[in-house]
Order: structure tokens, then C-alpha cells, then sequence
């Protein structure tokens, strides 16, 4: 079956067409067209995203992104702002679309941002008579690694050495650590009780004077200091130090970014290296967290494999050291490609044809706090 795929949850709009078939066990997704536009220059001049700047861009982004996907078919926005409706030319009788499902983020992610993806979904799908689901943001990024490099070809198939896995979502609103015994049967062992990876990043970006998007851009710093130079606390990292039950795998952020605030108040330096010492050290601590802890649940539950993703996983050095200590432990290592960690809808064509097989739905509304 070919789905259409749309991702409006954040400051990211995208449109991807899937060719998926196979079943639970061995799911065969080919990536046939993703396309993705950025809202980064609207939103870099307040420092993070305005959630309605976001819901005004998608209302813009998404007839041009589908007409990129389908040049014959035209879009026009009419309706109010609260209410756009989306008027498509004729999609009936031979001029039906290539595409026999429509599935439309509908959480986790900022409401008003959520709701156009789903307001263009319910109209293109009312004037195609193409039906249209529910898809979670969340299993989109779990699934991302599904996804192949090149565009066309076939995914690697599940092919029985996955599981049981450990996945490690690390994005913008979420750092969840997942324990999959199969590939529709998981468990959540851990995750943030304050800031996500993503927002530590984009804070920490923020105090050293960086423009968004935080994360790339602290990551480009980090590379011209010194990791090793500036001791930042490593939050939760020891088991013998989490407090409470079941908190054993969960992660905690905002503790780290005060330390940073404080070292650079206490330690105030026009030196060029200050500030890029400050990055490099700051992204170590985060990362020796992110794959202390995940490596360890790797260990407790003899996970096969450690699957990584989210928009922190674009980060170069992250992926590299959790690779490395997950092929050291002997893990095989799961990740997506590069431009498929940050939001596309390619992944939430993934996630919405494995809900399909698992026959789960979501409601067509939007859901700001769903989980996985
Ligand atoms: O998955 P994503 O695109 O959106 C959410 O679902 O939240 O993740 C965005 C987050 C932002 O916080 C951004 O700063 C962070 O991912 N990010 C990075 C990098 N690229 C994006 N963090 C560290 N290094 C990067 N290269
Ligand atoms: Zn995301």
C-alpha cells in the first residue's frame, strides 16, 4: 500500500510517500519521495519556536510541499485563521491520487501546530475519498530506523537479531528510554523528569549567546573546545544515586544547564576558548549520560540491539560514542539516517503503517501530551 504522510507537530512541516507492505515480523517500507521545509528563519529572531508562527508556516508550507509532491494538483487556503480549509482541484475518477491511505501526526507536539497537519489531512481526505489515520509522533522517531539511506530501496528486514532492544528517543520535548521485546510489544523503563536532551541543548545554546536552532549549533561550537576541561555534573548517571522507584533509567537535564549557568557567572572570560570549552564539556556531560544509562539497560535486559533517534541523534558525537559502546558490548546498532533523526513525516509513514499492523488508531484530534 502507498501512504501519504504528514508531520506538522513542531516548527517542521513535511509530506513523504511510502511504499510499504510485509507484516509485523518482517515490514518492507520504501521511502518513495520525503520532503521537508524548515521554519528555522521564522522562528531564529525569538530564540525557539513561537507555537503560532509554527501553525501559520504549515498553513503556507503544506500546499506548496504538496503540490512539490503532486504538480497537477493545485491547493487554495481559504476559510479564517483558526479554521483554514484547504480546497484541492479535482481528485476524483482519473484524476484520483497514486495513494490508498493518508496518515497525519496527531501527537505529541504543540496543539495549534498539530491541528493543521490534521485540519489538511481531513480535507484532502474529504475530497479524495482517501482515507485517512492517526499517527504518533513518537513510534514515528522509535521507527525511524527503518528508514534506508537511499531513497527507493527496500529497509532492512526484522530479521529476528533485533530483539529484545533498548531505544533511546532523545528530542526536542522527550528523552524516553524504551525496552522492546518485540517490535509491537514495548515497555517504557525511563525518561526525563525535567528537560528533555533536546531543550538542555537549546537552553545551554541559549546562555552561551548561540541563534536556533540551539542543538546543531552548540554542536558546531563543541568542536573547536576542549571536553575534558570543565567537570559538569553527569545527572543520574550512577544507579546508587537515583532516588525513588522505578527511576532507575530516567534522566534529569535542568540541573546540568544550572551548573552551566552558574560556572559561567562564576567564571566570566572574554578567553575565544571560554565559550567553546563550555560547549564541548557541557555535550560530553549529556552524552556520557545518554549512553551510560542506555548501554546499562542494554546490559540488564541482554538487548541485541540499541536503537537511537530524535533530533538530538543528529548529533555527530552522540551517535559515534553510543555506536562504539554499543558494538563493544556487542549490541547491533540501530540508527536512521542523518536527515531522518530531526521531524519528517518519512517516519510517521513508518509509524501509521505499523500501527495499521498492530490495529492501533488514534483520534483524528490533536493530542499535545500523548505517549508512547
Ligand atoms: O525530534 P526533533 O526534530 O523535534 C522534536 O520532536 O522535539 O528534535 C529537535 C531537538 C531540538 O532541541 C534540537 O536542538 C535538537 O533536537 N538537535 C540537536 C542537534 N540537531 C537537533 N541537538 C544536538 N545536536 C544536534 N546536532
Ligand atoms: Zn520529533
Amino acid at each position: 500500500m502507498k501512504i501519504l504522510a504528514i508531520e506538522t507537530s513542531c516548527d517542521e512541516s513535511g509530506l513523504a510517500i511510502l511504499k510499504c507492505s510485509g507484516t509485523i515480523k518482517n515490514p518492507e517500507i520504501k521511502l518513495l519521495k520525503s520532503v521537508v521545509a524548515s521554519q528555522i528563519k521564522i522562528h531564529a529572531p525569538w530564540g525557539g519556536v513561537v507555537p503560532n508562527l509554527a501553525k501559520r508556516e504549515h498553513v503556507k508550507n503544506l500546499p506548496v510541499l504538496f503540490h512539490e509532491l503532486f504538480p497537477k494538483v493545485s491547493v487554495e487556503i481559504g476559510g479564517t485563521e483558526s479554521r483554514p480549509k484547504f480546497k484541492f482541484s479535482d481528485l476524483r475518477g482519473k484524476n484520483k491520487l497514486p495513494i490508498d491511505e493518508i496518515a497525519v501526526t496527531v501527537g505529541p507536539g504543540l496543539e495549534p501546530a498539530l491541528w493543521m497537519g490534521i485540519t489538511f489531512a481531513k480535507d484532502l481526505s474529504k475530497a479524495s475519498g482517501i482515507p485517512l489515520k492517526g499517527a504518533n509522533h513518537l513510534e514515528g522517531h522509535l521507527f525511524s530506523f527503518l528508514l534506508t539511506q537511499k531513497k527507493g530501496s527496500k529497509t532492512k528486514k526484522e530479521d529476528g537479531k533485533i530483539f529484545p532492544a533498548v531505544a533511546l528517543i532523545a528530542s526536542g520535548g522527550h528523552t524516553v528510554l524504551l525496552k522492546l521485546d518485540k517490535i509491537d510489544k514495548w515497555k517504557r523503563v525511563g525518561e526525563t523528569r525535567d528537560d528533555a536532551a533536546g531543550e538542555a541543548y537549546d537552553k545551554v545554546a541559549r546562555l552561551l549567546d548561540l541563534p536556533y536552532p540551539g542543538g546543531p549549533n552548540l554542536e558546531k561550537l563543541a568542536l573547536t573546545g576542549d571536553p575534558l576541561v570543565i567537570n559538569f555534573p553527569r545527572p543520574m548517571l550512577n544507579p546508587s544515586t537515583n532516588s525513588g522507584t522505578g527511576g532507575n533509567f530516567d534522566f534529569s537535564f535542568s540541573g546540568l544547564k544550572t551548573a552551566v549557568l552558574y560556572y559561567m557567572r562564576d567564571h566570566k572570560s572574554d578567553e575565544p576558548e571560554f565559550k567553546s570549552n563550555v560547549a564541548a564539556s557541557f555535550q560530553q556531560a549529556v552524552i556520557d549520560v545518554l549512553v551510560g544509562k542506555t548501554i546499562r539497560a542494554a546490559k540488564e535486559i541482554g538487548a541485541k540491539s540499541v536503537i537511537l533517534s530524535g533530533g538530538v541523534a543528529a548529533n555527530k558525537s552522540l551517535r559515534e560514542s553510543l555506536g562504539k559502546a554499543a558494538k563493544s558490548y556487542g549490541c547491533r546498532y540501530l540508527v536512521p539516517p542523518w536527515e531522518y533523526n530531526t521531524d519528517n513525516a518519512a517516519m510517521v509513514g513508518v509509524a501509521a503503517y505499523l500501527a495499521k499492523l498492530r490495529r492501533k488508531s488514534y483520534p483524528l484530534r490533536a493530542n499535545g501530551s500523548l505517549e508512547i
